[in-house]
């Protein structure tokens, strides 16, 4: 059977460790080669994908996004679940904490981000009112209520090309503009899930008050620090959701 539920691991998840019967492809499409690892989970079929490659060896700038969620598609994944590690603008965002992202200010600047690029798919306007899947969101949400979690059920996320990190300048405009979380990589992913047909949510998971706010300059080690510290919750979030 093919799997439904896709799960695209960021910074952090690299390993679909608690999945059986793992096997693992390379799939190749008109965009290019995306790796995927096939695996069960309490008897459902699961496909993971590690967006950065499995030693977080390709920088966000230059993720294949098309690649990737063409071959989720082609799979006939219907719900992606996609982690991300994030910086906090937001005070009541706290590092530790999860946020189920449901808006994003797109600051990135040479992606690739659409399907529909007047070729063979032509010319499509695709509406972006959600983003961010609504029932998905409410199951991670109903997920989370038995975890002993921070869970935000909104937040904007503001996506910056990278792979530098932000100026505190940046980071007061994007908070003027209304930005709640920075990221490197939801944008195009959650555009080209929207594309496809395919719904798609982001469990965010704060690593850092962003620059500026944050006391200390940032690291990417320390990044990688919250995600381990904070990576099993990460996970029992993600499985308590496939369960449901
Ligand atoms: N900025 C951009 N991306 C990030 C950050 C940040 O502060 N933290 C984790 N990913």
């Amino acid at each position: 059977m093919a799997p439904e539920i896709g799960i695209i691991g960021g910074t952090g998840v690299y390993n679909p460790d608690i999945l059986t019967g793992i096997r693992e492809e390379i799939m190749s499409n008109r965009y290019g080669q995306a790796k995927v690892v096939f695996g069960t989970y309490k008897g459902r079929e699961i496909v993971f994908l590690a967006r950065h490659g499995a030693t977080h060896s390709v920088p966000p700038h230059l993720v294949n996004y098309r690649a990737n969620i063409w071959a989720l598609k082609e799979i006939g994944v219907r719900r992606i679940l996609a982690t991300a590690a994030v910086g906090s603008l937001n005070e009541g965002m706290a590092p530790g904490n999860f946020v189920l992202a449901d808006q994003f200010l797109d600051f990135t600047k040479n992606r690739l981000s659409t399907f529909f690029d007047g070729e063979e798919l032509g010319v499509i306007h695709t509406d972006m009112t959600h983003p961010y899947c609504p029932s998905l969101r409410k199951i991670l949400a109903t997920a989370a209520q038995s975890l002993d979690l921070t869970v935000h059920e909104k937040g904007t996320y503001v996506c910056t090309e990278g792979p530098r990190f932000e100026t505190p300048a940046e980071i007061r405009m994007y908070h003027i503009l209304g930005g709640d979380l920075v990221g490197m990589t939801s944008v195009p992913e959650v555009v080209l899930a929207r594309e496809a047909g395919i719904c798609y949510a982001t469990i965010a998971m704060v690593t850092n008050f962003a620059a500026g706010i944050s006391p200390t300059e940032l690291s990417h080690q320390e990044v990688l620090d919250v995600m381990a510290a904070n990576g099993k919750n990460l996970s029992t979030l993600l499985m308590n959701t496939v369960e449901i």
